[in-house]
């Protein structure tokens, strides 16, 4: 006697019904980086289909994502001016700003999430103020993180997302958002993020890779499980409404252990370099992209994420709207 799984494989609309999992438009979340100018719209070198774009041209790109059901993104900034505490960002009028207030203008009910960091800010690129040359100090940059919460939300935000990996960034920017009448404002903590080279293609397109040094003080060391979920537990303690796991695809085991660690809604990070690696392959004609992509965004879901932030948002909601006709 054996199984005959086959049975349940015989044709489309039975693999339909039995299916496990599915990734649908409301899932996902797609990013935007923003820069100063008009009428810009510069394409990654290296992540072909994602750009830096004006204010006018962000604009143009929710108006179009809208209609394919697409209706959460995260902001990026890519500032004219750097200095060393990245003041750009703690000011009310900053480019930051100023693309939230454009974008709920048009599009109120748009989901607007905020990158809350400092290295696309600095001039010496690294994700808080410095202490000394290599060394960013954790609870000065707390301090101006609650300044940046600020910013953000007076600007419209519905949801902060801090990445700097300081810790104690929830519990503080928690209490900064309480105290100044934001108490329903949530916050998308990145809870568990590696110190990770598929960061790369990002670093280039929103120009803040650290000029000295790098992250591995103050992001996760990739060999460590038990610390990835000590890490997303203690954000949850401190407040936050959403844990992530960031990048995706090469921690897919810890968004299962996470997963199964919590009950708050778990998002993942599908990084920039996973984008490229699947976005370039598809163009050297290596892999299929499309059903790639599928699979790899199944794989998310699957090992337990139920929001997913990722470039290939856009192409994936154009497949469905192509596919349902
Ligand atoms: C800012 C930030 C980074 C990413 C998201 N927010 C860069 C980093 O931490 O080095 C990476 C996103 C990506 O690679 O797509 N701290
Ligand atoms: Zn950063």
């Amino acid at each position: 006697m054996f199984k005959r799984f086959r049975r349940l494989r015989i044709n489309e609309t039975l693999r339909d019904l039995t299916r496990e999992t599915h990734v649908l438009p409301s899932d996902l979340i797609y990013p935007l980086f923003v820069r100063e100018g008009e009428n810009i719209k510069v394409e990654s070198s290296v992540m072909p289909g994602v750009f830096q774009m004006s204010i006018d041209m962000i604009l143009e790109e929710c108006r179009y994502i809208r209609t394919l059901g697409l209706n959460s993104i995260i902001l990026f900034a890519i500032p004219d001016v750097k200095d060393s505490v990245g003041s750009e960002c703690l000011c009310e009028n900053s480019i930051i700003s100023r693309t939230i207030q454009a974008i709920k203008k048009e599009f109120p009910d748009m989901f607007v999430v905020t990158d809350l960091c400092f290295c696309e800010y600095t001039d010496h690129g690294h994700c808080g103020v410095l202490s000394d040359k290599d060394t960013v100090d954790n609870d000065a940059t707390l301090e101006l993180s609650a300044v940046q919460a600020l910013v953000h939300a007076k600007a419209g935000a519905d949801m902060i997302a801090p990445s700097g990996m300081m810790d104690g960034i929830i519990q503080t920017l928690r209490n900064a958002l309480d105290t100044n009448g934001y108490e329903n404002l949530p916050i998308m903590a990145y809870s568990t993020k590696f110190a990770s080279g598929y960061y790369g293609p990002f670093a280039n397109l929103a120009q803040s890779a650290p000029k000295h040094g790098n992250r591995n003080m103050y992001q996760m060391d990739p060999a460590n499980r038990l610390e990835a979920i000590e890490e997303s537990l203690e954000d949850e303690k401190q407040g936050a409404d959403i844990l992530m796991v960031k990048p995706a695809l090469p921690y897919l085991d810890i968004v299962r252990d996470i997963r199964n660690n919590t009950n708050l809604p778990l998002a993942v990070y599908n990084v920039s370099g996973e984008y490229a690696m699947l976005k370039n392959a598809g163009i050297q004609g290596l892999i299929d992209y499309d059903t790639v992509m599928c699979e790899t965004l199944l794989s998310f879901k699957r090992a337990g994420a139920g929001i997913i932030i990722t470039y290939h948002a856009k192409e994936y909601c154009e497949l469905l709207k192509r596919d349902a006709k």
